[in-house]
């Protein structure tokens, strides 16, 4: 398999490459702008991985990558979010991008290209879980820019999947809640929940899946990848608290959702246990204690070299 990954220096892209880069056959090449992936992520010194600096966004450098590598398989999971008002910069990455990603694609000839969605894609869902399909209505820069490039993947002449992603947790998750409360209760201070709900989903499982979603032979379309299970944002301070050992004099204040916020984002993955014969085995608890046990190891931070690095502080 030869194996390309936009934002392949990303949270996820750095895990997916940590589970296929130690097997036979496969060669990879990673294309990242670094705008908020680090190179330090990936092994360094690894004879079947290529990484070349450069943005989706540039239509010669995405046709030069393909040309040269001729990937079979593709991971799109380069995505423009950091500014919520920058909406010129996602609609070129998370648009323009993923259509010369595509365009290229689809020229080379790839096999099976597997593209990563936002839940934000449903906007403020009528129906919790959210079910398999239901209407895509994103009110944000984000949102709406990844509903658009999912839309040109589809619609390419592509053997495609799209995977509209729950909150996947595992190492180098370096923000929301998880990442928060661990270093503000480490460091004594005060914390508050949002009366928001989600959907946790441990990397291990994630990866396991992306395996499946990766052959050739496997559905094609739109499939939530989730848990289906609702967790407040005050279960995972909860877990924190347990895992710490720490005891609470007062009940953390838990305070309504933001304006922009979406109050519940849990997705309903039956349609896609059915299909790929896969289901979310990492229990919540688990999940929540493996991320607090890598950061006891590694730190709270985005980088992970594969050799320890110093804690930065991860309030975000
Ligand atoms: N992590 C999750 O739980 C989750 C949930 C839903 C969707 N997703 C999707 O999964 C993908 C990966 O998310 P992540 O959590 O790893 O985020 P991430 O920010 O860690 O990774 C994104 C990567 O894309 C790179 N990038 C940004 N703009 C680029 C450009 N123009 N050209 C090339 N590379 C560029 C970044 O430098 C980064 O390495 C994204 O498409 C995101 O929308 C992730």
């Amino acid at each position: 398999m030869r194996l390309l990954i936009t934002g392949g220096a990303g949270c996820l892209g750095a895990n997916i490459i940590d589970h296929f880069l130690p097997r036979a056959g496969v060669e990879i090449l990673v294309l990242d702008n670094f705008a908020t992936g680090y190179r330090q992520s990936l092994p360094q010194d690894a004879s079947n991985l290529s990484i070349v600096e450069g943005s989706v966004a540039n239509k010669q450098q995405v046709d030069d990558v393909f040309d040269a590598f001729k990937p079979t398989h593709v991971i799109h999971s380069a995505a423009a979010y950091k500014n919520p008002d920058d909406w010129q910069e996602d609609i070129n990455t998370n648009v323009l991008g993923s259509l010369y990603v595509a365009r290229a694609a689809e020229r080379v000839g790839v096999k099976r290209l597997v593209n990563f969605q936002t839940s934000l894609t449903f906007g403020r869902p009528e129906t919790t879980p959210i079910p398999n399909g239901a209407p895509s209505k994103p009110f944000t820069s984000y949102g709406v820019s990844k509903t658009a490039g999912e839309q040109i993947m589809l619609a390419a002449n592509l053997n495609v999947v799209s995977l509209r992603l729950s909150n996947i947790t595992g190492p180098r998750l370096s923000i929301g809640p998880i990442p928060t409360f661990y270093t503000r209760l480490k460091a004594g201070k005060g914390c508050f929940c949002s009366d928001t709900y989600r959907d946790f989903m441990d990397m291990s499982d994630f990866i396991k899946f992306l395996d499946l979603a990766l052959d050739e032979n496997a559905p094609q379309g739109v499939f939530n990848v989730g848990t289906g299970e609702s967790k407040s944002i005050e279960d995972v301070f909860d877990q924190a608290v347990a895992y710490l050992g720490i005891s609470m004099d007062e009940p953390v204040p838990v305070v309504p959702a933001g304006e922009d916020d979406v109050k519940t984002v849990v997705l309903d993955a039956s349609e896609t246990q059915k299909a790929f014969n896969w289901k979310a085995e990492v229990s919540f608890e688990d999940t929540i204690r493996k991320m607090y046990e890598w950061y006891d190891e590694f730190g709270v931070t985005a980088i992970f070299s594969h050799v320890k690095k110093p804690d930065v502080d991860g309030e975000n």
